[in-house]
């Protein structure tokens, strides 16, 4: 079995540096008992599939002045919608943006569903959406796995398979891992694959978990994830 991640290392690091971003609680107010908004939190994250954070922000900022809540976006004609986006690219993320208000409004009266499995049943919302906001916003103790996470695990675990050989195993390892502050856990991964973790360099002296990273230990984080052969 592979060795877990050090969640309240993880966490303790997250109350100190997490990263100020429009969509998200604070861990000091989320300690509090205040919960991320489903609506924002799965609006950010449609957004995140494929554009950068510092991209994200203003495009958030105007949506949600725009449409404050999921009824409004609902309400709004498609071609506003698509309006907005452009900039964003990938037009169908827009569409599907539309359609999955319009059945939390219609089907749901509303209220996003509290579960991973519920949301995937919301169009465009498929694995790592629902796992992000069931997380994020409820808690639940779901992995939450995406390209950034990828390149941390492979590198804690200096995994020597390219990772698409190795999903699986990572997921398992990230699933055993996650405390009861599944959101907070899942966000500060993020955090520490764009901050700490990034591709091309890794600030290891920062990093909470650099005591149990193997590709640390070994002495070149940055070989790791293992290019596939072509
Ligand atoms: N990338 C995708 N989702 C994110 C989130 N919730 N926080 C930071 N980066 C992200």
């Amino acid at each position: 079995d592979p060795a877990l991640i050090d969640a309240p290392s993880v966490l303790a690091w997250y109350d100190r540096h997490a990263r100020d971003l429009p969509w998200r609680v604070a861990p000091a107010a989320r300690a509090k008992g205040e919960h991320p908004d489903p609506y924002r939190v799965w609006l950010s994250e449609v957004m995140l599939q494929q554009t950068t954070v510092a991209t994200v922000r203003s495009y958030f900022v105007r949506f949600t002045s725009l449409w404050p809540t999921v009824f409004d976006l609902a309400a709004a004609p498609l071609d506003s919608v698509l309006k907005e986006w452009a900039g964003l690219g990938y037009y169908a993320r827009a569409r599907n943006l539309h359609a999955c208000a319009q059945a939390v409004v219609n089907e749901h009266a509303g209220q996003f569903p509290q579960t991973s499995a519920g949301l995937q049943t919301l169009p465009g919302i498929g694995a790592y959406t629902s796992a992000a906001i069931a997380a994020i916003c409820f808690d639940e103790q779901v992995a939450v796995l995406d390209g950034n996470l990828d390149r941390v695990l492979a590198r804690y675990y200096a995994l020597d398979v390219p990772v698409r050989e190795a999903k699986e195993e990572l997921r398992a390892a990230l699933q055993a891992s996650v405390p009861q502050r599944a959101g907070d856990f899942a966000q500060a991964m993020m955090d520490l694959g764009a901050t700490i973790c990034a591709p091309r360099a890794a600030a290891c002296m920062l990093c909470p978990i650099q005591p149990g990273c193997i590709a640390t230990r070994q002495g070149e984080p940055t070989l790791y994830p293992i290019k596939p052969a072509k």
